[in-house]
C-alpha cells in the first residue's frame, strides 16, 4: 500500500444487545492494522455530523444482528433512511462489506448478509467478500478456526442468546478483524488506482 494512502472506513452497525457491537470493535481494530482510519457509528443514534462520517468514508462496512432472519429492524430503519442518498448517488462507488450475528449456529443468517450486498449494490457500492476458506470444516478443524462458520459473502457470527456482550466467539471476533483488514487493503487499492489513473 502506498504510504500516503490511509482508508477513511465507517462501520454502521446495529446492535440490539452488545453482541454485534461487539463485532465491530473488532472490524475497526483489523481497519487499524490494515492502515486505515475508522469511525465506529451506531445507525440508532446518528448525529448530522456522523452522516457526514459515513457521506465522506471511502468504505461502508455494515454490521447487523440477525433478526427474524433478517438484518434487524434498527438497521433496516437506517437503510431506509438513505433513499435520498442511494437516489443521488452519493454512495456510488465507495466500498461496501458486511458482518452479522445470530444466536442458532446458522440461524438463517446468510440472509441478513444478503440483504446488506443488496442494499450496498442499491447504492452501486464495490462489495468485498469475506476471503477467507471456510474453516471447521474437516476432522483436523475446531470452532477456534477463523470463519469457523464457512461464509463467504461477509463475517457469519454466532452469539449464545444468554451470553454477555464481552462472551462473543474468540473465533468469530478474529474472523470480524480479518474482514475490517481486508476491506482497508481492498479500499488503499481502489483509491490507488483512481489516483494512477487521474494522473495518467
Ligand atoms: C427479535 C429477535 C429476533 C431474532 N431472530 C433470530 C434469528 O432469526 N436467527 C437467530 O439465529 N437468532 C435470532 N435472534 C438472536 C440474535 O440474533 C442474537 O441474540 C444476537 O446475538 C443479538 O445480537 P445483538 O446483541 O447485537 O443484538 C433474534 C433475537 C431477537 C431479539
Amino acid at each position: 500500500m502506498s504510504a500516503n494512502i490511509f482508508p477513511q472506513v465507517a462501520i454502521a452497525c446495529h446492535s440490539g444487545f452488545g453482541h454485534t457491537a461487539t463485532l465491530a470493535h473488532a472490524v475497526a481494530d483489523g481497519v487499524r492494522r490494515g492502515g486505515g482510519r475508522v469511525s465506529l457509528l451506531h445507525v440508532d443514534a446518528l448525529t448530522p455530523a456522523d452522516w457526514d462520517t459515513l457521506d465522506g468514508a471511502d468504505a461502508l462496512i455494515f454490521g447487523t444482528p440477525t433478526y427474524m432472519g433478517n438484518v434487524s429492524a434498527g438497521f433496516q430503519a437506517f437503510a431506509e433512511q438513505t433513499g435520498r442518498r442511494c437516489m443521488e448517488g452519493l454512495w456510488r462507488d465507495k466500498i461496501a462489506a458486511g458482518f452479522t450475528n445470530s444466536g442458532a449456529k446458522s440461524g438463517d443468517k446468510v440472509a441478513a448478509l444478503i440483504s446488506l450486498s443488496v442494499f450496498a449494490a442499491q447504492h452501486h457500492m464495490h462489495w468485498v467478500s469475506l476471503g477467507l476458506i471456510p474453516g471447521w470444516n474437516g476432522a483436523g478443524g475446531s470452532e477456534h478456526d477463523l470463519n469457523r462458520l464457512g461464509f463467504w459473502l461477509g463475517a457469519g457470527a454466532q452469539t449464545d442468546v444468554d451470553a454477555n456482550a464481552d462472551q462473543v466467539h474468540p473465533a468469530d471476533v478474529r474472523t470480524c478483524e480479518h474482514l475490517g483488514h481486508r476491506v482497508t487493503v481492498v479500499t488503499a487499492q481502489l483509491l490507488a488506482g483512481r489516483a494512477a489513473t487521474a494522473a495518467a
